[in-house]
């Protein structure tokens, strides 16, 4: 089967996924409706499709898999909500629709933020109760530290910091790895627990630092170089908000061969960790995506 066809086939099956996730979560209509509109915006599904993709490759249960990607997903799609709020990024466009609080205010897109987050406990912690395994808590264990103040957190109040300051090439690669790259990785390392191989974390890792950082850097190049309609949010913000990125920092040329460079890196240990070669496409997908 072809790698589009391949993508496109798991996209379906995490969106059904989520959909039937959060429509058990329907308590309360007034923090539904807002939470269900951001999920629903779409995007790629990359965390999820790296936890079921590596499961795949590793032999373990891809059932388990979809429900950890997707609890995944909702963190995400948290962050995305928190990202675009006038107090962060100030962001009209997520995912080709207005940003959640441009639909339904400022304070009600932060609780359906918060409440996605909490959401994505509740199904990890009900796979918990199911498997009572403990490689399964370990992959628990580092989706919260991944989400919280040594990740994504952390590297968003950096990013925030940051604006009209010159990081150097340490502190711009550090905050791309805990902003952009934790989650990631515990995307990946997620499939390798829930797999059961341990033993081949460490690969798993080092595919997901280069990947994670080669990720944030062609979205750095994407706000320069992007066609908003085809990448669903506004582009030339970055130049705009003065933030520190690979692109202002680097330029769009080197931006590109270090993404180039970690992207190459990150093929490297793919091919070994996936011998059917999807992971390895994926990669190499995500750094010629236009979206
Ligand atoms: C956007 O993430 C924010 C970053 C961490 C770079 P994605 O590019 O994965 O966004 P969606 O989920 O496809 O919308
Ligand atoms: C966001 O980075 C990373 C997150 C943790 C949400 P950006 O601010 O560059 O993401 P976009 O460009 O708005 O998607
Ligand atoms: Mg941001
Ligand atoms: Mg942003
Ligand atoms: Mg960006």
């Amino acid at each position: 089967m072809h790698f589009d066809q391949q993508l496109k086939i798991k996209q379906q099956m995490i969106n059904a996924r989520l959909s039937e996730l959060l429509d058990e979560a329907k308590i309360n209509n007034i923090i539904y409706e807002p939470m269900k509109y951001s999920v629903d915006a779409g995007g790629k599904r990359i965390r999820p499709i790296l936890t079921l993709s590596i499961t795949e490759a590793l032999n373990g249960n891809t059932k388990d898999a979809l429900d950890f990607g997707c609890a995944i997903e909702f963190i995400h799609t948290y962050s995305l909500i928190h990202d675009d709020l006038p107090a962060m990024d100030n962001d009209d466009y997520r995912r080709g629709k207005l940003t959640n609080h441009k639909v339904f205010g400022e304070a009600i897109a932060i609780l359906a933020g918060d409440a996605l987050l909490n959401f994505a406990f509740e199904v990890l912690s009900q796979k918990l109760i199911e498997s009572n395994n403990l490689l399964y808590i370990k992959a628990v264990n580092e989706i919260v530290k991944a989400s919280g103040a040594r990740g994504m957190v952390a590297g968003q109040a950096i990013d925030i910091i940051s604006e009209n300051k010159k990081l150097n090439l340490e502190e711009l690669y550090n905050m791309h790895r805990l902003k952009t790259g934790a989650i990631i990785e515990a995307a990946c390392v997620a499939g390798a627990y829930i797999s059961n191989r341990e033993d081949i974390l460490e690969s798993i890792r080092e595919f997901s630092r280069n990947l994670g950082v080669a990720f944030q850097i062609v979205d750095d190049i994407l706000d320069f170089t992007g066609d908003e309609k085809k990448l669903g949010k506004s582009v030339g913000k970055d130049k705009e908000a003065n933030k520190a990125t690979y692109v202002t920092i680097l330029g769009i040329e080197e931006a590109k061969k270090r993404a180039k460079e970690y992207t190459d890196r990150a093929i490297e240990i793919a091919s070994n960790i996936d011998k059917s070669g999807f992971l390895s496409k994926l990669t190499e997908y995500l750094l010629v995506r236009e979206n």
